[in-house]
C-alpha cells in the first residue's frame, strides 16, 4: 500500500519505520525494539516485513484503548484496506473476524458449549495426554529431545482434536493446513491450505450431524439460544476452524516460550521447583514475559481514530504489539526481568475487550498441567542447544522458536 500524501491532521510528514529493516534480528528479539518504539511514542507508522504499511501500537495503556475501542473493526471483509479480492471463504466467518452485533451473537452462542465447565472435565484427559507423552520422550536412549515435537505441539494438538472431534487419522493433515495458514510459505500454498481446510470441515460439519457425538461440534450443531437462534452452516465451519487454528498454533508457545524462560533464568526455575505453589503465578509471568501472540490480529479504521495522541486516518491498519504492552515499563517495573513472583496481571498476552481469549481457560489448564509434570519427571532439565542457535517462527503473529531441545 503507497503513502498517499493526504492524511489528516499533520501525519502527512511523519516518518515510516521500516520494521523488516531489522531483518532477522527483530524475529529473535523484537523487544528491544519495541522498547525503542515505545520510548517515542504509543503509536508508530510502520513498514511491516512482507505486509503493508501500518500503524503499530506498542503502548500498555494504548493497546487497551485500541482493544476497547469500537472504531477499530475486525470485520476485514469492510475494509477495503488489507482486501485483495480473494474469494471470501467460510472459513472467516467467525467472531474473531467479526464486529458487534456479530460478534456478540457469534460468541454468545459458542460460550453457550466452551464453557469452563466444559474446560475442567478435561483435567483428567490432559494429564493422561502429558504422561503419554512424557512417558514417550523419556524413553529416548540419549536423554534428549525436542520439546516443541515431543510435548509442545501434540499435547494441544491431541486436546482441541479431541474436544472439537476430528478423527486422529486427520490431525497430520491439519498441522499442514494450519502451520500454513499462520506462517505461509507461498501465496499458493496458503490458498491451496485454505481451500483443503475449508472442504475438510464441510465434511466433518456433515458427518457430524448424520452421527452426533459428545464432543464440541456436535454441541455447536445443536446448540441455540434463548431466542432459537443458531449457527449457520457457514458459522459453523469458521468456528470449527477459529478453534482449531487457535488450539493448535497459540499454547504450543505458551508451553515451550514458558519452559525456555525457566530455562534461562536458572534461579526462577530452583524457585518454581521449591515452590509448586507459584505455578499459577509463573502461567502468568511466562504469558507477560514472552507470550505466544506477538501482535492481536489485523484491525482497521472505521472511522479516524486518535489513538496515544496520533491520528490514525479511516481505513488503515492497525497491528497491536501485545507483546510491547506486556514489557511497557509504565505499567511493569522492571518489565523485561523474568519474574515469576510478580503481579502479571494486566498481560496483554491474552488480548483484551470483547475479543478477549476465549480458550484462555484450556490454555492455563494445559500449562498448568504440562509444566509441573515435565519439571517433576525430568529434575536436571537443560537447554541442549545455545540460545543464538534457536530457530524462530517468522512473521509477526506468533512468537516462539521451531524447536526447542532439551536434555535431563
Ligand atoms: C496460550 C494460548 C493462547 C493465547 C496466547 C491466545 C491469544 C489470543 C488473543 C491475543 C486473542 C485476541 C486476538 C485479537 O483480539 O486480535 C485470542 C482470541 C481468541 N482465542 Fe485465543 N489464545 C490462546 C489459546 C486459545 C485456545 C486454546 C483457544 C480455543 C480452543 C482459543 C480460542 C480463541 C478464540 C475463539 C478467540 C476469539 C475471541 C473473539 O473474537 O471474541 N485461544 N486468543
Amino acid at each position: 500500500m503507497a503513502v498517499d500524501g493526504k492524511r489528516e491532521g499533520g501525519q502527512r510528514m511523519r516518518e515510516i519505520v521500516d520494521l523488516s529493516a531489522y531483518g532477522a534480528d527483530f524475529t529473535a528479539d523484537p523487544y528491544k525494539y519495541y522498547a525503542k518504539l515505545r520510548a517515542q511514542g504509543p503509536v508508530h507508522r510502520v513498514l511491516v516485513p512482507h505486509g503493508p504499511e501500518a500503524w503499530l501500537v506498542v503502548g500498555h495503556d494504548a493497546t487497551r484503548a485500541a482493544l476497547t475501542d469500537p472504531r477499530l473493526s475486525k470485520n476485514w471483509r469492510s475494509a477495503a484496506a488489507l482486501s485483495d479480492g480473494s474469494d471470501e471463504t467460510a472459513l472467516f466467518t467467525n467472531m474473531l473476524d467479526a464486529d458487534p452485533p456479530e460478534h456478540t451473537r457469534l460468541r454468545k452462542l459458542v460460550a453457550k458449549e466452551f464453557t469452563p465447565r466444559r474446560v475442567e472435565a478435561l483435567r483428567p484427559r490432559v494429564q493422561q495426554i502429558t504422561d503419554e507423552l512424557l512417558d514417550a520422550m523419556l524413553a529416548a536412549p540419549d536423554r534428549r529431545a525436542d520439546l516443541v515435537e515431543s510435548l509442545a505441539f501434540p499435547l494441544p494438538m491431541t486436546v482441541i482434536c479431541e474436544l472439537i472431534g476430528v478423527p486422529a487419522i486427520d490431525r497430520q493433515a491439519f498441522r499442514g493446513w494450519s502451520n500454513e495458514l499462520v506462517a505461509p510459505t507461498s501465496e499458493e500454498a496458503a490458498q491451496r491450505a485454505t481451500v483443503e481446510m475449508a472442504e475438510y470441515l464441510t465434511d466433518l460439519i456433515e458427518a457430524s450431524r448424520a452421527q452426533p457425538t459428545d464432543g464440541l461440534l456436535s454441541a455447536l450443531i445443536r446448540t441455540s439460544d434463548e431466542d432459537g437462534d443458531q449457527l449457520s452452516r457457514e458459522e459453523l465451519i469458521g468456528t470449527a476452524f477459529l478453534l482449531l487454528v487457535a488450539g493448535h498454533e497459540t499454547t504450543v508457545g505458551l508451553l515451550s516460550n514458558g519452559v525456555r524462560a525457566l530455562l534461562q533464568h536458572p534461579a526462577q526455575l530452583a524457585a518454581l521447583r521449591a515452590d509448586l505453589s507459584l505455578l499459577d503465578n509463573a502461567v502468568e509471568e511466562m504469558l507477560r514475559y514472552d507470550g505466544p501472540v506477538s501482535t492481536a490480529t489485523w484491525r482497521f479504521a472505521a472511522a479516524p481514530v486518535e489513538l496515544g495522541g496520533t491520528l490514525i486516518p479511516a481505513g488503515e491498519p492497525v497491528l497491536i504489539a501485545l507483546a510491547s504492552a506486556s514489557r511497557d515499563p509504565e505499567r511493569f517495573a522492571s518489565a523485561d526481568d523474568f519474574d515469576i513472583t510478580r503481579d502479571a496481571r494486566g498481560h496483554a498476552a491474552f488480548g483484551h475487550g470483547i475479543h478477549f481469549c476465549l480458550g484462555a481457560p484450556l490454555a492455563r489448564l494445559e500449562a498448568r498441567i504440562a509444566i509441573p509434570s515435565l519439571l517433576e519427571r525430568c529434575p536436571d532439565l537443560a537447554l541442549d542447544i545455545a540460545p543464538e542457535a534457536l530457530v524462530w517462527r517468522t512473521g509477526m503473529l506468533m512468537r516462539g522458536t521451531e524447536q526447542l531441545p532439551v536434555r535431563w
